[in-house]
């Protein structure tokens, strides 16, 4: 196959001027879009998608619209523009010239953080390419495939740092993230949040609002690191991570307006007769998706990510917005953790609270969007209120791994846990209903199934009519 790369692969990095490089992505691009074949949206190979794509940066090129089938969309490299004099803006060398090449001294930690970055990336596009077969309307139909297809410009992006910086190891690294895959038994993807199952529209919707944003507060992070070409990267795909979080905050709105809706009209909470998703499902999803994902920012306490910091690779959210030192050496930070079997509150050092930190500004950003689906069931008259669970709740990884906590925080016994898990985690039954929902994808334009309600408005201003996905 032979393809003219500086054409194929829309860019503002120079490719062309760079043969190695392109060589590089030349190797590697059949097997991606082998991978995209076997493990990308599930028949949907040939479907004609209303997509945007970006082939600049700026304000006019990042979101042009059109239809285009998945396989010949074209995944670009972007970063965001180069800031003039950047400085590393926190840690040890904080005042120095950003580095605009890898330091030898930190080649395998900023080799490892984008690997763990870059594996999430693809590992979504697995975990969800059964759902085309289910969408409720050719409107979230597009919406997923949105989300698929960028999610696989996100691997690009990666991979592109992968092999402009970081040599044979690089490339290796590039091949690995097509031969690990979301729940393999052998070859799994590094973090646990994306080995789950997204079997449903309810779990995808609670995906990309939970978990995405998970991927915001670590991109943001990164976007602050003194390795320049990788905090240009992550600035662009913030751009484009925005939009998903849209999908699920909108999409977990649209249930709620429709389960509301029927909940008056029949006078009952009980909307599982009506073909609704009930509110306390709704808890007991978010419940979940909200604890798995709060495990992917590490544990309370970490000299990694001190050293992340102190060498100024990964910062915080917002790091130059913060006013004080951008070192932390003599500063604490108050961290809720579990210690003799109860919740304890204790200072620590600032410097090893980072997870905890950043953490702290996710389940903040979490809270807004609560607030706006409560409005929405305070609107229809319902007593009822979407809560977010107490971070100790469900929890894989730190110092709450060990302990059983309730939604509301409370430490339960085993028994006690064992007794409760189903009225605060999905249970099978639940799931099986959710599912029951989901049997067949409405592809009319303009339908949707019937516990979802339709968008308030289309995408780029379309009609409710609009065919956003052509069969052939
Ligand atoms: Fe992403
Ligand atoms: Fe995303």
């Amino acid at each position: 196959m032979s393809i003219n790369y500086s054409e194929k692969i829309p860019n503002n990095v120079d490719l062309a001027s760079d043969r190695r490089l392109q060589r590089a992505l030349e190797n590697w691009q059949p097997a991606y879009l082998q991978w995209w074949k076997d493990m990308g949206p599930e028949g949907a190979q040939a479907f004609d998608v209303y997509l945007r794509t970006a082939i600049s940066t700026d304000a006019n090129g990042w979101a042009q619209f059109g239809h285009v089938k998945m396989p010949d969309y074209r995944w670009g490299i972007f970063l965001a523009d180069r800031e003039a004099d950047r400085k590393v803006n926190f840690g040890e060398q904080m005042g120095m010239p950003a580095w605009q090449d890898v330091p030898g001294e930190h080649r395998a930690t900023l080799r490892r953080l984008i690997v763990t970055q870059g594996d999430t990336e693809p590992a979504s596009v697995e975990q969800q390419r059964m759902l085309g077969k289910t969408a409720p309307s050719l409107y979230d139909l597009r919406n997923l495939f949105q989300i698929n297809v960028e999610e696989g410009r996100h691997l690009w992006a990666m991979v592109y740092l992968l092999h402009a910086y970081f040599g044979r190891d690089g490339r290796e690294e590039a091949e690995a993230m097509l031969e690990r895959h979301s729940g393999d038994p052998d070859k799994p993807r590094i973090l646990g949040a994306f080995n789950e199952e997204t079997p449903d529209w309810l779990s995808f919707f609670m995906f990309t609002y939970f978990t995405d944003r998970d991927g915001k507060y670590q991109l943001a992070s990164l976007a602050e690191s003194g390795f320049d070409p990788l905090a240009r990267t992550c600035k662009f795909m913030l751009t484009e991570e925005a939009h998903h979080m849209f999908v699920g905050e909108t999409g977990i709105s649209r249930i709620l307006q429709r389960t509301c809706d029927l909940m008056r009209e029949h006078k009952t909470d009980d909307v599982r007769a009506f073909g609704g998703i009930d509110l306390s499902t709704m808890q007991k999803y978010l419940n979940f998706h909200f604890s798995v994902s709060l495990d992917l920012f590490g544990q309370e306490l970490s000299t990694n990510a001190a050293n992340y910091y102190t060498a100024g690779i990964k910062g915080r959210f917002l790091e130059t917005r913060i006013a004080d030192d951008h070192k932390l050496a003599d500063t604490t930070y108050r961290v809720t953790t579990f210690r003799d079997g109860g919740i304890v509150e204790t200072d620590a050092p600032a410097l090893t609270a980072l997870n905890e930190r950043l953490r702290q500004d996710y389940i903040e950003d979490c809270a807004r969007g609560l607030v706006r689906w409560n409005k929405i069931i305070e609107k229809a008259g319902i007593n009822f209120e979407l809560k977010l669970p107490h971070r100790g709740f469900h929890r894989a990884i730190g110092a709450f791994s060990g302990a059983h906590v309730s939604p509301d925080g409370k430490v339960l016994s085993d028994a006690e846990w064992r007794e409760n898990k189903h009225r605060f985690l999905p249970s099978d039954e639940d799931r099986a209903y959710v599912t029951s929902l989901m049997s067949a994808a409405v592809i009319e334009p303009g339908k949707f199934a019937n516990w979802i309600a339709p968008p308030a408005r289309g995408i780029n201003n379309q009609p409710g009519e609009f065919e956003y996905v052509r069969f052939n």
